[in-house]
């Protein structure tokens, strides 16, 4: 690796898959960034456990302690700006953050989404695609902005769904494509790569913006 590793920030509130599968890329040096803090509005969020083995810092943030959001968001952008964190990664983290920590963090806040957005946002997004009949659904990685699941696009990996799926089933298949899509967004990010203009995200000198259905069903059906 010749480039020094981007510092990452974690934000969590639960099992923390998405965490594991970026810690993972980071000790195997398949991304050029390093997990700095994980940080947890949820004190026994497993996530903190995962980070804890790895030896990264945790930190946990009581959202009780403050009266407002915008009290509870300063104290987390002062403990992301004291370890010069470059790049946000939001990991199943079931907070809204205020415009002024977006606007902190101007396109440098990443989340994760376990459907093909536009459609599907919110919670509760393999149920709403079941109930829908959809075909095919997916996950989206996509910069944060002031909207809930509205920032620009970074990759998306579209997953099909099968006559039989349950929430489970379709959750799973597309959280095995969370762990692809997620440390491939960081890289494109540590690379230099990405370009956020106006609703699009340019990816300069590859092609990485998305794993197209016929992969995802050899995938389950080799
Ligand atoms: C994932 O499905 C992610 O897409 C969504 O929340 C879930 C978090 O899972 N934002 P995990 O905590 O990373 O296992």
């Amino acid at each position: 690796m010749s480039r020094a590793p981007i510092r990452l920030g974690v934000l969590v509130s639960g099992r923390g898959s998405n965490l594991q599968a970026i810690i993972d890329a980071s000790e195997a040096r398949r991304i050029d960034a390093a997990v700095a803090i994980v940080m947890s509005d949820v004190p026994d969020a497993y996530a903190l456990e995962r980070a804890r083995r790895h030896g990264i810092e945790t930190a946990f943030v009581d959202p009780k302690g403050f009266d407002t959001r915008e009290g509870f968001d300063a104290a987390v952008i002062d403990l992301l700006r004291k370890r010069e964190i470059d790049l946000v990664c939001l990991a199943g983290f079931m907070r809204i953050l205020s415009p002024h920590f977006v606007s902190e963090f101007r396109n440098r806040i990443m989340n994760i989404h376990p459907a093909l957005l536009p459609a599907f946002p919110g919670l509760h997004v393999q149920r709403k695609a079941l109930r829908h009949g959809a075909k095919l659904s997916g996950c989206t990685v996509h910069f944060v902005d002031e909207g809930t699941d509205t920032g620009p696009i970074i990759i998306q990996a579209v997953v099909p769904i099968l006559d039989d799926d349950t929430e489970e089933s379709l959750s799973a298949r597309i959280l095995a494509y969370e762990h692809q899509i997620y440390p491939r967004a960081i890289q494109l990010f540590a690379e230099g790569r990405l370009e956020v203009r106006g609703r699009r995200v340019l990816c300069h000198g590859v092609d990485a913006s998305h794993l197209d259905a016929q992969r995802a069903w050899g995938a389950i059906n080799p």
